[in-house]
This record gives structure tokens, sequence and C-alpha cells, in this order.
């Protein structure tokens, strides 16, 4: 499936108008993850983005907050029954992502990505994990935004590091906040506070990563966050 046509079936089966933003994601996690993954930070949404990670094998995940934990393992149990969708379309649309809870039509591609979904733990990306397996693609997509320094940064990167087998990859997505002197000249640490790439690629690099790609990107949705900063790099 070509991530257009993964894009397509989203629509088609109805679980919302996509935004650019969503759509940029989605082509992210469609295009670089593979194989056995582990999300950090997973959040409520892991479903939402396991559905664009088309060439996942098995995903585990794992997050601070034991509600998003057991919010996602709620909906894991209850995905044998219809009401499910609906119990997805209200969270898509309490986090303004315009579901539509009232599809009728088949819902194969949420089934899909329910299949995939394996250990879901509570943990912190700053203390030792309750992982003990390699992955071949680790994935962080808001998660950073929980670092308030420099050398909170380089835990969790190193964190993600560990976790990765020989060649296993990472991907990193990052909102900065809405501003117009965002990047290099900002390091500011404070929750969803600008992280410049010149940081990143400095941490990265003492965490043991190569092939380090980062770049920016102009985010035109208004939901506060004016840049988006997202790369890979390698173990
Ligand atoms: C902006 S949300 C992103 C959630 C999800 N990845 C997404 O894209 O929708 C950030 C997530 O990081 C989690 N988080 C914050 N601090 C964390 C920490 N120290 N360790 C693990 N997860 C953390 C939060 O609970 C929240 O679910």
């Amino acid at each position: 499936m070509s991530v257009k046509s993964c894009i397509d079936r989203y629509i088609k089966e109805e679980y919302g108008s996509i935004t650019p933003e969503t759509a940029f994601v989605g082509k992210l996690l469609f295009n670089n993850v593979k194989g056995k993954v582990l999300d950090f930070g997973c959040g409520p949404s892991l479903l939402y983005w396991a559905m664009f990670m088309q060439n996942a094998t098995s995903i585990d995940a794992f997050d601070i907050l034991s509600e998003n934990i057991e919010y996602l393992k709620n909906l894991l149990v209850k995905s044998k029954k219809p009401e499910i969708y609906y119990k997805l379309a209200d969270w898509l649309l309490t986090h303004g992502l315009a579901a539509n809870p009232y599809s009728k039509k088949d819902k194969s591609l949420v089934m899909d990505a329910f299949k995939k979904i394996g250990k879901l733990k509570v943990a912190n990306i700053l203390k030792s994990l309750p992982f003990k397996k390699k992955y071949d693609y680790v994935t962080e997509i808001g998660c950073i935004g929980c670092v308030n320094s420099e050398s909170e940064l380089l835990i969790a990167v190193k964190n993600m590091y560990a976790r990765l087998k020989k060649d296993g990859s990472a991907l990193f997505v990052n909102w900065l906040a809405r501003r117009t002197d965002i990047a290099e000249e900002v390091p500011q640490f404070d929750g969803m506070a600008p992280i410049s790439i010149a940081i990143f690629k400095k941490v990265f690099k003492k965490a043991g990563f190569r092939n380090i790609k980062l770049a920016y990107k102009k985010n035109k949705a208004d939901t506060g966050f004016a840049t988006i900063i997202y790369g890979t790099a390698k173990r």
C-alpha cells in the first residue's frame, strides 16, 4: 500500500477528514517506521498513529500516565465489540481530529492497527524502562516536550538508543511553541518549549546515534504550535 492509498482508505472508512498536520505525521510514520516498534509517551492516541504504521509488525508502548495506558487497554478489550468504533471516534472528536462517530462503513484500518499492539506499560522516559527487548524502530511523538533540561533530554534520548537493535532507527516528532523567533537561538526547556535542531543533534551524538537527519516544518494548523521538528537517527 502507498501512503496515498493509506490516507485515502482512512478517509474512505470515515475516521474523519485529515488535517495537513495529521497527514504530515501520518506520512512520516508510514514512510519510516517498520518492524518491531516501541513508542515512547504514547498518550491515549497510540491506536490512531498505529493506523499509519503500516510497516510495523508489532507495537509496544508506554506512557507516564496510568490513565492513558488504562484507556488504551480498555479500547483493546472492547475492540471485539462494534462500539469500539464509537469510543475511538469520541476520542478523536475530543482531540479535534474530526472523526465521524456515525460512520457505518467497514473499519478495517483500525482493526488492523489493534492487532499489532502488544505490551502497554506505565513508565517514565527519564527512568529505567520495563522493556528488555530490542526493537527495530523506536518512536516519540511529542513526548520529548516533557524534558526540562539538556541533561534530561540526554537521559530520554539514551533510553531510546538503548532499546534499539544494532542498525535500528528512531523517529522523533516534536512541536515547538508558537513564536516568530523559533529555532537555533532559543534553547529553553519547559514543557513544549523550543528545542532547536542544534541541541537535538548535539544530544543525539552524545547518546551514540549516527545518520542524524532533522528538519523543521512550518505548521499552518491553528493548534498553537508553529513549527514541528522531526527526523530520524540510526543506532
Ligand atoms: C503531547 S502528548 C503526545 C502523545 C502521543 N504520542 C500523541 O502523539 O498523541 C505527550 C505524552 O507524553 C507523556 N509523557 C510526559 N512525560 C513523560 C515521561 N516522563 N515519560 C513518559 N511519558 C511522558 C504524556 O503523558 C503524554 O501522553
